[in-house]
């Protein structure tokens, strides 16, 4: 079946894949490339649609990101967004000047609710604003549509040939009608039918993988994370007993996590699939004994992991295809990645490759977006509990645990962790918290405890909200809510006198504490 698409081109901006997941949100499916990408190639898509990202430049500097004027030629709708929209107009033979006033945040737009991009809108609404530029005179043929107090031109089409440009981000949830404007564009403007949907994702994927596997062998690679677990799943019903899953429990795993992926994946549980489970956790132990060095930490369990993984794809011997569990983002940040400097080395699955005997590698998440990810697990039934895991790093609590990681360590940080798990779905805020987990920190200190003087260790408590994992802010939680978890961790876990709550955003923390 041919997929109807919409192209976005990225032209640096923070909010491209946001742009390209409310597209989906109105069931078309949609991609990102670099404004890099050869005209001829976007030709060769035949999309049903373009829109132009924001960016951090200005469009009338040398050397500023710009595209073929042939794009506005092709027939094809094109939507301008920030950026985009400027550039637009000084293609076409408009101007973009520094403006007097900055815009930034939520600003009062009236718009021209005639235009077909603003069909149900209402005629005053709030937009994201975020530019130092703006549009001073529109290209020749195009009409203002909307304005603000401060821009003359927030919005300025060419209804004729297909081409519109707005000043705000409608991708940002704080643009209130946002979704609609870009409904319009997709649906409306661009006539795609709305044919992107879970259910048909996943029939074809396995129809797909079928046809593509044969009689062949399987392998993959199961962390019981999402992205990994969905695959798997997907895989077992494309193929049953043709797929061999290998779980390497590291020892590092939240508490119960490793009975839980067993219970889905192992002989006991719905699927036909070869499933093995490597109790490898004293091995992991032994490694890292006496190992203090967050980087070093890593690198040891991102070894140690392949090490085991290698040994057991030994015992299989070749295979046909290896299974990866790679997603959109991976793609696009690989495809569009700059020259940013390595603060973290994260390792999944990536050495896995290089270490088992396989002809072809099997990515069947590689278009989807995170949710469509967990869209994709419900489909397939996958227990909610698994669909909506936290992510979780691939060295675990390896890097959870400040300093060296011992038994006794993991012990302390597994109990935290899942009292404050708990805690948080009594409260109502597992899905609403971008990512939250109990850490132990290096730092032991003085306590009493029923007249009794303690010098046990104190656990962090860290919860953020993100939209791309890139910066992150300090999640707001009930103070009573903190107040439970302190109280029954402390009275609950053994070697724990003190917690404290994380309120560092990333910059200039990070998510994880190493
Ligand atoms: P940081 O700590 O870099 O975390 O702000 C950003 C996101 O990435 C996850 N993370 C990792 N994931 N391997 C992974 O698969 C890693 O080594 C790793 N380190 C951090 C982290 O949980 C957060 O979601």
């Amino acid at each position: 079946m041919v997929q109807e698409k919409v192209i976005v081109i990225d032209f640096g901006g923070q909010y491209n894949q946001l742009v390209a997941r409310r597209v989906r949100e109105c069931n078309v499916y949609c991609e990102i490339y670099s404004y890099k990408t050869d005209i001829a190639q976007i030709k060769e898509m035949n999309p049903k649609g373009i829109i132009l990202t924001g960016g951090p430049n200005s469009c009338y500097e040398d050397n500023a990101p710009s595209y073929s004027k042939e794009l506005f030629e092709l027939g094809i709708p094109v939507l301008g967004l920030c950026y985009g929209a400027q550039l637009m107009m000084l293609l076409l033979g408009g101007k973009v000047e520094k403006a007097p006033v900055r815009e930034y945040g939520k600003t009062e737009v009236m718009i021209d609710t005639k235009s077909p991009l603003f069909a149900e809108v209402n005629s005053t609404t709030i937009c994201w604003m975020s530019h130092f530029d703006y549009i001073s005179r529109i290209a020749p043929d195009f009409n203002v549509t909307a304005h603000t107090a401060d821009c003359p031109v927030a919005a300025a089409e060419n209804k004729e040939k297909g081409l519109f440009a707005i000043q705000f981000h409608p991708e940002v949830l704080h643009t209130v009608e946002g979704t609609k404007i870009l409904y319009n564009f997709v649906r409306g403007i661009c006539g795609c039918a709305g044919t992107w949907r879970m259910d048909s994702f996943v029939e074809n994927s396995i129809q797909e993988i079928r046809q593509k596997v044969g009689s062949g062998k399987v392998l993959c690679a199961l962390s019981g994370g999402v992205d990994s677990s969905v695959a798997a799943v997907m895989l077992a019903k494309a193929i049953g007993d043709q797929l061999t899953c290998v779980f390497v429990d590291h020892g590092l795993l939240r508490k119960n996590e490793g009975d839980e992926v067993e219970e889905v994946f192992g002989p006991n549980g719905p699927y036909e699939l070869h499933f093995v489970r490597v109790n490898a956790q004293e091995r992991f132990y032994e490694k890292l004994a006496g190992v203090t060095e967050p980087e070093k930490k890593r690198k040891i369990i991102g070894e140690e992991f392949i090490r085991v993984f290698e040994e057991e794809a030994k015992k299989i011997g070749a295979v046909d295809f290896l299974v990866q569990g790679t997603i959109y983002p991976d793609v696009v940040e690989s495809g569009l990645g700059g020259e940013s400097a390595v603060i973290k080395s994260h390792h999944n699955v990536g050495g896995l490759p290089d270490c088992v005997d396989f002809k072809e590698i099997i990515e069947p998440l590689r278009n989807l977006f995170k949710d469509e990810v967990r869209k994709a697990g419900l489909e397939l039934g996958i227990p909610e509990k698994l669909v909506f895991r936290q992510p979780f790093p691939g060295p675990g609590l390896g890097i959870r645990i400040i300093g060296e990681v011992t038994a006794e360590k993991v012990r302390i940080v597994q109990d935290a962790d899942a009292i404050y798990r708990e805690e948080i779905a009594k409260a109502g805020l597992d899905r609403i918290i971008g990512q939250y987990f109990a850490a132990l920190t290096n730092m032991r200190s003085v306590g009493v405890m029923g007249d009794e003087r303690t010098y046990d260790y104190a656990v962090a408590l860290r919860a953020v909200n993100t939209v791309d994992f890139m910066t992150a802010e300090s999640a707001e939680i009930p103070f009573a809510v903190l107040q439970t978890v302190m109280s029954r961790i402390i009275n609950e876990v053994r070697g724990v006198n003190r917690v404290f709550y994380d309120l560092t955003s990333k910059p200039p923390g990070t998510i994880e504490f190493e």
